[in-house]
Formats: structure tokens, C-alpha cells, sequence
């Protein structure tokens, strides 16, 4: 066998053997023993000086392939060691979960709901579809009469009953007024809070078809205006911040009298109506003008309701409320939601913010 044979034979063999020990020696043990400066490799190499000069040029050939196969090898090798270790890195951050939370309205209504348990308010529940008689006639309101025309009121398709009439989506929670009054049996007092959704046919940047409203009502002896009107400034201290005040105008609902619109001080001029600019000017809020917002009705309940319900009126007097959870979240926010209808549209990006 010629040297140049035999070299050829070491190359092969130094390369089977590099193989079989690719799995049992370390990345650097590998790296020495077959690249370093007085490796495998380069022991080989340093051969090729004791070729012919024909030979020299094949055998060259020859290195430089197992050297790229050598390299080939070893690359391998740092790559899954790469992998591994970033499996095994425990000081890498976590990657965040998303856990998701209530969607913005549920957590008002949990905290409204709280705010007057507190006080000893009972939460009510009544249904959502219902008959027009809770809806309207119980309050007051009897058929046809022009009142109803502000409850903008879609009907559902089934045959009235012969007493309660058409059947309704609950334009506003109040349908909750006469049926707790039916619930407790003249078993008085009633301290109820009823938070329900409503619907309207109305849908514009302020308004939904669907939205929530929360209804309150007191019944009881002796109970006055000043009892309501306590209770809507514990609400706005409760749930607004403690310097909100509120205010009541006259207003006219027929299951009231007297009835009152409800405002309350607005959150971010304070309830002044103004707001100072960059130059320290003052100008007027942008997000009430007068320093409040109008967020619901409330009153004295009229002698008819609670007749309606089976209260005598001579004995008892009662106060109700009733406002939007949509709009009271949006003002303890401060926020200023160009279009409400976002609440309800599934926007990921709009909900993970609250
Ligand atoms: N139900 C009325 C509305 O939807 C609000 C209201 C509730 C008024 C209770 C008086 C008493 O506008």
C-alpha cells in the first residue's frame, strides 16, 4: 500500500471515529481532539508534505472535505445545545398568560350591587321579557297614554294576554317596581335594587339597543324626599369618589310625583365646569360644559303604584331610582368613549383596558 493509500485509509477512519463519538464526548473535548491546533485533523494534515505533487492536490481535496464534515458535525452538536439550553433556562421571564377578566359593565354592576347591600338593599331580579302591565299600565301609564312614547319600545311577537297585554323588552328596570311590591305580599319594608338589562330601539354612538340600568326602590313608613336624596349622595360619594355631590331638578314621570332628574358633579373638572389650558386659561370642560351630568330619574312613587302593587298608600310612602350602569361607569371613569356601542362589540383591544 502506497503512503498516499494509507493516508487516505486515516482520513476515512479518523472520520468513522469522529462519528461514533459525536453522542459520548463534550462539544470541547470534540473541538480539541479533532480541530485543535494538535488535533486528529492537523496530525493528518501535516502529512500531506510527504506526498508527490500529484497525490498533494487529490489529498488536499480530500482534507478539505473531512474537514467540512468535521465542522458539519460539531455545528450540529452546538445547535441542540443551543435548543436545550433555552428549554432549560429557568431565569428566562415567563411568558404571559392571558387570563382575561369581567368584562367593564359586570364589574359595575358588582360594585353597584355592593354599594347598597350595604345600606340593606336586597338585589332583585325580574325578567327581562315581560308584560307590558309592569312595564307601563302598573306604573301609571295606562294604554295609549302619550308617556310611553319616550320608552322607545320593541314588542314581542306573541299574543297578548288577556289581562297584562303585549309582551315587552323591558324598556327600563322599573318593571321591577310593582312586581317586588307582588313578591314581598305587603311584607314591608322593601329596600330592593334591581339591576337588569334594558332595550330600546335607539342605536347611535350614545346609545345601544341593549344596555343595563340599576332601579332602586324604598317603601316604607314615613319615608320622605330627604331619604332619597340621602341615598343617591351616599351612591355618588360610594361610587364616584368621596367630593362628588349630587343634585335633583323637577322632572315629570307618572310613576312619580314629585320625580326628579338626577345629575352628579363631574369627575374631572370637579363639578366647577372648567378646566385650565396649557397656558393656564380657564375653559370650559369639555366633557360636562356645566360642571354636572344628567344620569337618571327618581321620585316619590305615585299612590297609584303602590296601589298597583297592593300597598296601601295612606300608610306607606316610597321612593324610587333608576339610571344606566353604561353611563354612570363612564363617568366614574372619566372616560369620554367617543362611541358606547364598543362595550358590546367583542373589541379585544377596547376591553383589555379596563
Ligand atoms: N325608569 C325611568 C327611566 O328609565 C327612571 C326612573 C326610575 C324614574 C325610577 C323615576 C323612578 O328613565
Amino acid at each position: 500500500m502506497s503512503y498516499y493509500q494509507d493516508l487516505l485509509k486515516q482520513s476515512q477512519k479518523l472520520l468513522a471515529q469522529f462519528q461514533l463519538e459525536l453522542n459520548s464526548l463534550s462539544l470541547e473535548e470534540l473541538n480539541i481532539k479533532y480541530l485543535g491546533k494538535k488535533g486528529l485533523f492537523n496530525q493528518l494534515a501535516s502529512q500531506i508534505k510527504k506526498l508527490k505533487k500529484d497525490e498533494k492536490k487529490d489529498f488536499g481535496q480530500v482534507l478539505n472535505q473531512l474537514k467540512a464534515d468535521l465542522e458539519q458535525g460539531l455545528n450540529k452538536i452546538q445547535e441542540n445545545e443551543n435548543q436545550s439550553h433555552q428549554r432549560l433556562d429557568l431565569s428566562l421571564p415567563g411568558i404571559k398568560q392571558n387570563i382575561g377578566h369581567l368584562h367593564p359593565i359586570s364589574q359595575a354592576i358588582e360594585e353597584i350591587s355592593q354599594i347598597f347591600e350595604r345600606i340593606g338593599f336586597v338585589r332583585a331580579d325580574f325578567p327581562e321579557v315581560d308584560w307590558d302591565y309592569y312595564v307601563f299600565a302598573a306604573l301609571n301609564m295606562p294604554d295609549n297614554h302619550p308617556a310611553r312614547d319616550e320608552w322607545e319600545t320593541f314588542f314581542v311577537d306573541q299574543t297578548a294576554h288577556p289581562k297584562l297585554g303585549k309582551m315587552v323588552l323591558t324598556t327600563h328596570t322599573s318593571n321591577g317596581q310593582v312586581r317586588e311590591m307582588e313578591r314581598v305580599k305587603s311584607q314591608l319594608p322593601i329596600r330592593m335594587i334591581n339591576i337588569s338589562r334594558c332595550y330600546r330601539r335607539q342605536s347611535d354612538n350614545t346609545h345601544t339597543q341593549m344596555f343595563h340600568q340599576f332601579e332602586g326602590l324604598v317603601v316604607d313608613k314615613n319615608i320622605n324626599i330627604q331619604h332619597l336624596k340621602g341615598t343617591i349622595d351616599y351612591f355618588a360619594k360610594e361610587f364616584f369618589g368621596a367630593k362628588t355631590k349630587s343634585r335633583i331638578r323637577p322632572f315629570h314621570f307618572k310613576f312619580t310625583e314629585p320625580s326628579f332628574e338626577v345629575d352628579f358633579s363631574c369627575q374631572i373638572c370637579g363639578g366647577t365646569g372648567y378646566l385650565k389650558n396649557k397656558h393656564n386659561k380657564k375653559e370650559s370642560c369639555r366633557f360636562c360644559k356645566s360642571g354636572w351630568h344628567e344620569v337618571g330619574g327618581a321620585g316619590m312613587v305615585h299612590p297609584n303604584v303602590l296601589k298597583a302593587g297592593g300597598i296601601d298608600s295612606k300608610k306607606y310612602r316610597g321612593f324610587a331610582f333608576g339610571w344606566g350602569v353604561e353611563r354612570s361607569y363612564t363617568l366614574k371613569q372619566g372616560l369620554n368613549i367617543d362611541d358606547i356601542r364598543l362595550f358590546y362589540s367583542a373589541e379585544r383591544e377596547f376591553l383589555e383596558q379596563f
